[in-house]
């Protein structure tokens, strides 16, 4: 088994957060109801909630909370005793943290092992992609031309010194990134590579993805990482400001021409002490219907999982691209080395 250290920062507030979350119990799912315990951040999954709820008769019950480490903490503290009957979150290294702790069990969805394309899914069945997001570069088009960008690894270059924008490495999405470099590299390019990205940052690690992508626009760096959906949700935005955002910069696929520009999931898994096996597996599916994965994409501009389903106007004007098919499952289990490694390089 692989211990994942919990991220740096979260430490600190864990114990507290716990300590609130045993004191506000929810109590095992009556027949009829399923629990679901999400980390997902999006106003989009309470409606997919109320679209099962009115197609079913299934009632919900929903303990949201922002980072996945405290709902993993929190399903450890509870045990056997844990009322969750679904577990949902972002990114593989969250999944593999749930596998890790022992959290999980086989999905044994017939749906989604003939929906979901292999690379999507755990090996061992225990949890599956709902929907996917790449992780890409937006550049200053004033600033950058687009040949000037290939790879991940060309950012660790110095000609790119003072030009990069990035948010925290305590953040998973930059973590599973550096792990899918220790999926193709080794261990001491990988750290060579984090150092150069660390050494080229325009600032201190700070926002989340979006605030970079405004970093570029406004001129504070040349080039950011971003997850595909916030690049999406400004593209679409009727916002003024986020237009002329948009008209600043321009999107670029990293690794087109060797492994593919890096991807990471949004997952469903059922609990290992779920009460309502059957009910948490019929949730998980319904997730995988048509109809839901046209909802990820159009309201929360992820890719759908679900090979062919339809997708938000703007992800599909992203065009054809090839995406790094290394197992999640594979990734994900290096993620703990990614981290030690993030540490040791000082990406803060
Ligand atoms: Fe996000």
């Amino acid at each position: 088994m692989i211990q994942l250290p919990v991220p740096r920062l979260l430490t600190s507030v864990t114990a507290v957060l716990l300590a609130y979350f045993v004191y506000v119990p929810l109590g095992d799912s009556a027949q009829g109801e399923i629990n679901v315990y999400s980390s997902r951040h999006y106003d989009v999954d309470k409606r997919i909630n109320d679209a099962f709820t009115s197609k079913t008769g299934i009632k919900v019950n929903v303990v949201s909370v922002n980072e996945a480490a405290q709902l993993i903490e929190r399903m450890k503290a509870e045990g056997k005793r844990c009322p969750a009957d679904v577990f949902m979150t972002v990114d593989v290294g969250n999944l593999q943290r749930a596998e890790d702790a022992d959290l999980l069990q086989k999905l044994g969805s017939p749906l989604a092992k003939k929906e979901v394309p292999a690379g999507l899914r755990d090996d061992g069945d225990l949890w599956t992609a709902i929907s996917f997001r790449a992780r890409l570069l937006v550049y200053n088009k004033d600033k950058v031309k687009p040949n000037d960008l290939s790879t991940y690894e060309d950012l660790a270059d110095p000609k790119w010194k003072g030009r990069l924008l990035s948010r925290s490495s305590n953040h998973v999405y930059n973590q599973s990134l550096a792990a899918s470099l220790l999926a193709a590299h080794d261990a001491a390019f990988v750290e060579r590579w984090i150092q150069g990205v660390a050494a080229n940052l325009a600032r201190k690690p700070q926002g989340g993805d979006t605030d970079q992508i405004r970093g570029v626009a406004s001129g504070i760096g040349d080039v950011a990482i971003v997850n595909s959906y916030y690049v999406a949700r400004l593209l679409g935005s009727k916002d003024e400001a986020d237009r002329k955002v948009m008209e600043k910069v321009a999107i670029f696929f990293p690794n087109q021409n060797d492994r593919g520009t890096h991807v990471n999931v949004s997952g469903a898994a059922i609990a290992k002490y779920a009460k309502n096996v059957g009910d948490a597996r019929r949730y998980i599916d319904f997730l995988l219907s048509r109809e839901v994965q046209e909802m990820l994409s159009t309201e929360n501009k992820e890719y759908p999982a679900v090979k062919g389903a339809p997708m938000a106007s703007e992800v599909r004007a992203f065009g054809e691209k090839k995406f790094d098919r290394t197992s999640l499952g594979k990734i994900g289990g290096h993620t703990p080395a990614a981290v030690r490694l993030m540490d040791r390089a000082g990406w803060r």
